[in-house]
């Protein structure tokens, strides 16, 4: 049996792991990275990069359909699914080539095979074992089902065969109004699918700020999306067209097909983490505010602990502790200022606290908000989109979360999330001048409201 040594042995090349390998190799440590599939995981391969793709391949589709509204005479002629695959695919295969490149150049060796960790040092592939001083378990999440509900990949399918679909389907029931499923339909919607969420909460995105699941309902209803809120999924049966699910009130839909789209679950199961004695909390292997496990020698970042399961959390947790085992100064993620972006058209972005979760911590009496319209934004009222920006202000104090919705307001999320981070108040960022005409500018005339001092708005 062979044997290598390194400084650090990682389980699992996807947006967590491979960070975690190119920052701990920067700071001159040796590594081995392992992945039973290609390097990049699920972010890259069958995540945020392909469903953002087929995102823009809609939004163009969209503006073909709405051309005339800007007095262009364009006309959408169909939705090629091999053409937007072949676009999908060029951009994952750059991005993956360029990744490939980096943990060449900067020496880290990459293996292919199943991993399984045999001690609080090891992880063996095949025949090969590879003994670190620290271990780090980076094996990701999974798409979940319900009980007794089958996901047979061909009428009901999981994100990752959505993603593969050589077809736009006439119609398709989604289960989960969350990020996944409101991606999903939006995407679906704009190649001209019939479109049915299917949410067993209130509302939408259901973590949001009621305030943007109530924006983003209104947007979708007016692009003739259905969701029945409120609503629980009590079966599926097939069908000669597709799919008929019934919910528990007794009403039934019927579609050509069903997307499952109700949560991931980490992938922690037969890797022998609890037979080396690592603890595990209904699958998320339990870490410290560091991203150490009770075994010293071991480390777990990315969707297989339980913090937000977002790629960008997945790197900044592996940057954290290949810098925390280099022996540098390192501080705990702050989880509540990672910036969230659900890229439906439109979007619902958002970093710090949601009003109810001031009023929570600081009492009602001691929250302050402030919307502001986008109607009142000169660049959204020219791309014509609705939404507002929404700021939850502890009282005389920072700034504790910004909510947004509209096209585009994910990239307005940058200065969000220093706002938050710095605990800006609103009258320091009333300071900043916004170039005009922007949608940062909304972020801007908020703060001028917010001080007491409107632009734009009334006061
Ligand atoms: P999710 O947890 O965001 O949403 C699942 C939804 O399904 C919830 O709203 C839940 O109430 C609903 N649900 C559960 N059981 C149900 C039932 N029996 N009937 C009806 N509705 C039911 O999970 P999702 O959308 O599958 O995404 C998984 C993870 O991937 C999330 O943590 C998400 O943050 C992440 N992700 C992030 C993206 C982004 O940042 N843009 C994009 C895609 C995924």
């Amino acid at each position: 049996m062979a044997e290598t040594d390194v400084d650090l042995v990682i389980l699992g090349g996807g947006s967590g792991g491979y960070a975690c390998a190119l920052r701990a190799a920067e700071l001159g440590m040796s590594v081995v990275l392992i992945d039973k599939a290609e390097l990049g995981g699920t972010c890259l391969h069958r995540g945020c990069i392909p469903t953002k793709a087929l995102l823009h391949a809609g939004e163009v589709a969209d503006l073909a359909r709405e051309s005339e509204q800007f007095g262009v005479q364009a006309s959408l002629h169909g939705i090629d699914a091999a053409g937007v695959r072949k676009y999908q695919e060029g951009v994952v295969s750059r991005l993956y080539k360029g990744l490939q490149g980096l943990v060449k150049g900067r020496g880290i060796q990459f293996v292919t095979g199943e991993g399984r960790l045999v001690s609080p040092t090891a992880v063996q592939v095949g025949d090969t074992t590879y003994t670190g001083r620290h271990v780090v378990l980076a094996t990701g999440s999974a798409a979940r089902t319900l009980p007794g509900l089958e996901v047979d990949g061909d009428r009901v399918l999981f994100s990752d065969h959505a993603l593969k679909l050589d077809r736009v389907p006439a119609s398709v029931i989604v289960l989960g109004g969350g990020v996944i499923g409101v991606e999903f339909a939006s995407i679906w919607k704009s190649f001209g699918s019939d479109v049915t969420i299917v949410e067993a909460l209130p509302h939408l995105v259901p973590l949001e700020d009621e305030s943007s699941c109530k924006l983003l309902e209104r947007a979708f209803r007016r692009r003739g999306i259905t969701f029945k809120l409120g609503a629980r999924f009590a079966g599926v049966e097939h069908t000669d067209q597709g799919v008929r699910v019934s919910l528990e009130d007794g009403e039934t839909l019927e579609a050509e097909l069903l997307l499952v789209a109700v949560g991931r679950g980490p992938i922690s199961a037969d890797l022998g983490y609890e037979e080396v004695g690592v603890a595990v909390d209904r699958g998320f292997v339990k870490v410290d505010a560091y991203c150490q496990t009770n075994v010293p020698t071991i480390s777990a970042v990315g969707d297989l602990i339980a913090t937000p399961q977002l790629a960008h959390v997945g790197f900044g947790e592996g940057i954290l502790v290949a810098e925390r085992l280099a022996g540098l100064p390192v501080v705990p993620i702050d989880y509540a200022g990672v910036p969230r972006v659900t890229y439906s058209e439109p979007e619902v972005a958002s970093v710090g606290l949601t009003e109810a979760q001031a009023v929570e911590k600081y009492g009602a009496e001691q929250v302050k908000t402030l919307t502001l319209d986008l109607a009142a934004n000169g660049k959204s009222q020219i791309l014509k989109t609705a939404g507002a920006v929404k700021l939850v202000q502890e009282k005389d104090g920072p700034v504790v979360g910004v909510h947004m919705v509209g096209s585009r307001v994910g990239e307005l999320l940058a200065e969000a999330q220093l706002i938050y981070n710095w605990e800006a108040l609103p009258s320091e960022v009333a300071q900043l001048i916004h170039a005009h005409p922007t949608q940062s500018e909304a972020v801007g005339e908020a703060h001028l409201a917010l001080a007491g001092k409107p632009l734009h708005t009334h006061s």
